[in-house]
């Protein structure tokens, strides 16, 4: 299944791919991201051709440190965005500030504004620190599907678009949250969370010492369309587990192919395999998952909203 030509665990390689213009698929600890120089505007613009992803859909930008945003990538750092680099960085919390003139329009689809973040993975981070290189990098996954927490969900998603001469995968083991980075805009008067993740909107009030609007309702970073993390198979949340092995018995005697999954007892161990989860789901052909709703804390919160989008489009209904 997989192919040695594309994935490999060489950060030479990778680096030097990166340098000559290629895409490298890098792991994080949040999820696998397609990487180019965020610098050449040509291989930014293959990330969108190889994901199939809209091009005004803007980017995050990965740095190998935080001390790089005094180095042309933020237009005015303020103290806010100090504060959250000394503490969260390395780390999953994405920046939305004003952008430096490092900053291409590729990345931004012109918007004034961009996203920062410092990975925290090993790999990655030598990557970028030995080839004194940022990348920009969305979700190594073909646009609308669920992210790739593992080198070989990347090879699924984008095996064959990818180009053996020029493209690598970078294999760092699967990623250790599993969920997509933190969103915080600090562009707004009051800073807003945009998407969640494992770093939630209370943790960010204390470091910065002010309220934070935490958008309820589903994640509203650009193009994150409300159907944005889907599988093929329907998702169900069902709010408690007699509920869920209810429905999935009813649906059973419907000749559908159901199963359950529930990990409330344990959201680290519930965001690190979520996507996984959801990617068996597709390749046992299930008709139907019945997830049992996480509570809405902590990392419940940013479980709950790739769920709610897994589950926003359905073509089979819970029963009644
Ligand atoms: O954990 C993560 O954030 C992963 C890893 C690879 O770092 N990356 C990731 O990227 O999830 P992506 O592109 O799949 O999701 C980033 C979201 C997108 O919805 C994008 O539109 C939004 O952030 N975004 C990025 N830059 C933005 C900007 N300047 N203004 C508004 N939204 C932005
Ligand atoms: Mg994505």
């Amino acid at each position: 299944m997989t192919d040695p030509g594309v994935i490999s665990s060489s950060i030479d390689e990778a680096g030097r791919r990166l340098i000559a213009g290629g895409l490298v698929a890098v792991p994080t600890e949040t999820v696998y991201g397609l990487a180019a120089n965020a610098e050449d505007g040509a291989a930014v613009k293959r990330i969108f051709e190889v994901k199939g992803r809209p091009h005004d859909h803007p980017l995050i930008v990965h740095l190998a440190d935080g001390s790089l945003i005094d180095d042309g990538w933020v237009g005015q750092v303020s103290t806010e965005l100090r504060a959250l680099a000394a503490t969260c960085w390395p780390g999953p919390l994405t920046v939305l500030v004003p952008r430096g003139e490092r900053v291409i329009d590729e990345v931004t689809g012109k918007r004034p504004s961009v996203g920062l973040r410092v990975p925290s993975h090993p790999l990655t981070r030598t990557l970028l620190t030995t080839y004194r290189i940022a990348v920009a990098a969305p979700s190594a996954n073909r646009f609308g599907k669920v992210s790739p927490t593992t080198a070989a969900h990347v090879y699924d998603d984008l095996g064959a678009v990818l180009d053996p001469e020029q493209d690598l995968i970078l294999d760092g083991g699967p990623a250790e949250i599993g969920v997509e980075s933190t969103i915080v805009d600090l562009t707004t008067p009051t800073p807003q969370i945009l998407r969640a993740g494992a770093i939630t909107a209370d943790d960010i009030a204390e470091i910065i010492q002010r309220s934070v609007d935490n958008g309820s309702g589903p994640s509203r970073a650009a193009g994150m369309l409300t159907s944005h993390y889907t599988p093929d198979c329907d998702i169900w949340l069902a709010p408690d587990r007699s509920t869920a092995e209810g429905w999935a018995e009813l649906a059973r005697n419907r000749g559908w192919s159901i199963d359950v999954l529930d990990r409330t007892d344990d959201l680290v161990d519930a965001a690190h395999r979520l996507y996984a989860d959801l990617r068996a789901a597709d390749a046992r052909d299930l008709d139907i998952l019945v997830v049992v709703t996480p509570p809405p804390s902590g990392l419940g919160i940013a479980l709950g909203d790739r769920l709610a989008k897994a589950a926003a489009i359905v073509s089979l209904r819970p029963p009644a």
